[in-house]
């Protein structure tokens, strides 16, 4: 059997990151930096952004923190059921947002803003579907007698199925698929992509719920679910299907906000080794060759951007990850901080 000892991929981007904003944006910019040409950042920091003048605001907080990488950022628009719609519709012709983030209402960190009814953002989607912009969507249902397992499920019964129908030329990226029937409604709808993380691709339930607590490092919404989930977001991926493609959702939040139990934040923190997690995903099923697409391809390709020209080198070389990352006041547990890698970034810039 052949081994292979090295692999050169187009630049990757990543379509659903985190940045947070103050210490914790200047301490974890600089991972995702260290790889990616483009990062759509998401919008749900403490005040929401909403607004053309809160984006560029926020754009320049970034571009401060990377000081001088070259790395573009893309921002959308937090939906609220009162946005102003003319500065939500000029900024999306500026390109000030690539698109707009659906949050349904205190589903995850940042939420309590979100929406409660779909229908109060009909306007906005119009305008959208007119402007050929992108709707992203964490795509989650709550409800009280809803599983925490099945509020993928729902969502997609009883929330996207009502766009789909009403916008369908809406191009739409459902976040973070962590479910089968997530990852298949993608796959059998027209416009309509996903975004898959290392998580999902990695841990099932059982690494999360122990006897009497969690493990908060592994804790993140939507949560991961069963092996025959975990199975089909790898087929799907692997297997070079141009409907998914990169979003680490990497989510970092203090130590402080993880304590052991269902009060953590839910977030992951992968930047620091994300691609390197990918890529050993794709080895385990020998499926190497289609990394690239998934990376790199498919996402510009869904979002009509441009192919990245430059490359990057991966390399089949072990090292260990260190536990955290940290600053003076913050510290973060990275994913998989502790634990040998196997594959090596080294970058080209062919
Ligand atoms: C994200 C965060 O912390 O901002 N958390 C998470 O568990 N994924 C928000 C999100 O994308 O849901
Ligand atoms: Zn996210």
């Amino acid at each position: 059997m052949k081994t292979i000892k090295s692999i050169d991929i187009i630049q990757p981007d990543d379509w659903h990151t985190h940045f947070r904003e103050g210490d914790l944006l200047n301490l974890i910019s600089k991972f995702s930096a260290r790889v990616n040409n483009r990062c759509l950042v998401m919008p749900n920091l403490n005040t929401p952004i909403t607004t053309s003048k809160l984006a560029k605001k926020y754009l320049k907080d970034i571009k401060n923190s990377l000081q001088n990488s070259r790395l573009s950022i893309l921002i959308p628009c937090y939906l609220t059921n009162n946005l102003d719609l003319v500065d939500f519709e000029k900024s999306l012709i500026d390109n000030v947002f690539i698109g707009a983030k659906l949050y349904p209402s205190n589903v995850t960190t940042n939420s309590s803003f979100g929406i409660s009814n779909i229908e109060e953002i009909f306007p906005a989607l119009e305008i959208l579907q007119k402007t050929n912009k992108h709707l992203l969507i964490h795509g989650e249902k709550i409800r009280e007698n809803i599983d925490i397992f099945d509020r993928e499920k729902y969502f997609i019964d009883e929330e996207l199925s009502i766009i789909r129908r009403k916008f369908p030329d809406l191009k739409i990226v459902l976040e973070h698929v962590s479910s089968k029937y997530g990852a298949d409604f993608v796959s059998q709808n027209k416009n309509i992509a996903g975004t898959i993380t290392p998580q999902h691709m990695l841990l099932t339930k059982k690494d999360v719920f122990f006897d009497d607590q969690i493990n908060p490092h592994h804790y993140c919404m939507p949560i991961v679910k069963d092996e025959k989930d975990l199975i089909a977001l790898r087929n799907y991926a692997c297997s070079g299907n141009n409907k998914f493609f990169l979003g680490t959702d990497s989510a970092p939040h203090d130590i402080i906000d993880k304590p052991p139990n269902l009060k953590s934040k839910p977030g992951i923190f992968s930047a620091p080794c994300s691609i390197e997690l990918y890529t050993e995903i794709f080895d385990q099923e020998n499926s190497l060759e289609n990394l690239e697409s998934f990376s790199s391809i498919n996402g510009p390709n869904f979002y009509n951007l441009p192919v990245n020209k430059s490359k990057i080198r991966l390399i089949n070389q072990k090292w260990t990850l260190e536990e955290c990352s940290q600053s003076q006041n913050i510290k973060v547990k990275n994913f998989y901080g502790g634990n040998e890698l196997n594959w090596k970034v080294v970058n080209l810039n062919k």
